[in-house]
């Protein structure tokens, strides 16, 4: 693979300040952002007013610990304007996530917000080894979710060649990419398994491919997806990441000289880690959840907000901004079985470790009489599908997982292309236990 790191002289001068000086610049951002919060957003108000706070009460960077959190449910419960800081019509662009359960949460941008955006975008993908110049295929979808719109942007701001492609017709994409040569995908990192399985349907070899640089996000994913990836297209894989109610894609990112963990951009979001159970502020290094507060958004200010994933803060690196860990999952996405706590990441690991296997897969959730059970459901890479390597990789899979997750489960292998397919998104567990 090639290095791609990034000229020292093309990053933001704030990307390689002292930690003082960048500490001094979210200080005075965020009494900015909660007094913008404070005057503007009647929610954040009464809460303040109810904690008997007052955002002069900030002195330090610590003193945050002092304020109320925000929750997803704040934002339906204000659905759909309720928390925007500014009158309506400077609002330029709205954004929802799908809201699979209830109302979906709207967020919405001011101009400058969505100019600060595509700078915070055009620095991860920098970051990952894009350069002016390069030609962008993005498959994150286009429309009301962040992740198309919020990397267009940043594309054009950093001086590339967009494609617009959004999620979908899989072969179309293969096309686009070997007619167009892309040098740089974006896309989830389990559609981008489904652009590498048409890769393979179509006998082109993806080493082959003009790609150099994925910049891989909106769902966990692991180191061992990153090595299958990277050697499927000897190309860099890399991490970004972000959440629509902070911003979109372009929170923070990995760098592609180190892909060590996801360089927060601190200028902009001040990260901590609390402990879900007692919100108690957590130090740097251990894990908890991580909960944001935007230092400079206009149209919705968030104040520790909670983000429901799971990570530990690190120090910085090849940037000066803290690191976040590669995201374990959400604290929503969580599975209890018989007392063992599972992530599908860790899943993932396991599926990725046994060659015979594809690397797609689905986690159902079953009632086993009175007890939960979990069936994994994979299937066999293409050159191994006879029914004895079926059954050695099914027995392999379930001992790995017992090894080292500490359960038992079942294992079902099918033939290829019987896992669903994401376009998007992954949809990792299905629960099918009966509703009480
Ligand atoms: O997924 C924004 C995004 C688009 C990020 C494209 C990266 C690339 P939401 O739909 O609001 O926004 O979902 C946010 O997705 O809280 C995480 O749980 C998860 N997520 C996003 N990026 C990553 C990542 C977009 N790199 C939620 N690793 C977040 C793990 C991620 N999880």
């Amino acid at each position: 693979m090639k290095d791609l790191t990034p000229p020292r002289d093309t990053l933001d001068p704030i990307e390689v300040a002292s930690i003082d000086e960048i500490r001094a610049r979210q200080l005075e951002r965020m009494k900015w952002s909660l007094r913008h919060a404070y005057e503007n957003v009647p929610m954040y108000r009464q809460r303040f007013d109810a904690m008997g706070i007052h955002p002069d009460d900030l002195r330090s960077l610590e003193d945050l610990a002092k304020f109320p959190f925000t929750y997803k449910d704040d934002l339906r419960d204000s659905y759909p304007f309720g928390l925007f800081a500014v009158p309506r019509d400077q609002i330029v662009r709205l954004h929802a996530s799908s809201g699979t359960t209830g109302k979906p949460t709207v967020v919405g941008y001011t101009r400058n917000d969505i100019d600060m955006w595509a700078d915070l975008v055009a620095r991860s993908m920098r970051a990952s080894g894009t350069r002016p110049g390069d030609i962008v295929h993005i498959a994150y979808g286009y429309g009301l979710f962040t992740g198309g719109l919020g990397a267009h942007y940043g594309a054009e701001r950093l001086g590339c060649t967009v494609v617009p492609v959004s999620g979908g017709l899989t072969e179309r994409q293969v096309t686009l990419i070997e007619d167009f040569r892309a040098t740089t995908i974006m896309v989830t990192p389990s559609y981008m398994l489904n652009i590498l399985e048409q890769y393979r349907k179509s006998g082109i070899d993806p080493r082959s491919s003009p790609l150099n640089v994925g910049i891989f996000g909106a769902e966990p994913w692991t180191n061992a997806m990153r090595r299958e990836v990277e050697d499927a297209f000897d190309m860099h894989a890399v991490d970004i990441y972000g959440l629509s109610e902070i911003l979109g894609p372009g929170v923070a990112n990995e760098c592609v000289e180190t892909k060590d963990g996801l360089h927060i951009w601190e200028d902009h979001f001040y990260p901590e880690i609390i402990d879900p159970e007692t919100g108690e502020v957590c130090p740097d290094g251990e894990m908890g959840e991580l909960v944001f507060t935007t230092l400079t958004k206009e149209g919705l200010p968030m104040i520790r907000y909670r983000t429901r994933d799971l990570t530990r803060l690190l120090p910085g690196t090849a940037r000066s901004m803290r690191r976040m860990e590669k995201i374990t999952g959400r604290s929503d996405d969580m599975i209890i079985l018989r007392g063992v706590n599972i992530f599908p990441t860790q899943i993932e690991e396991q599926v990725l470790s046994i060659p015979q296997l594809a690397p797609h897969f689905q986690i159902e959730l079953k009632r086993d009489g009175r007890m939960d059970a979990m069936s994994i459901h994979v299937e066999t890479a293409p050159k191994a599908s006879d029914s004895e390597a079926r059954t050695a990789s099914a027995q392999a899979l379930a001992q790995k997982i017992k090894d080292v997750i500490g359960v038992s489960t079942d294992v079902v292998v099918g033939p290829p292309g019987s896992v669903e397919r994401s376009q998007g998104k992954a949809r990792r567990v299905v629960d099918a236990r009966p509703k009480e």
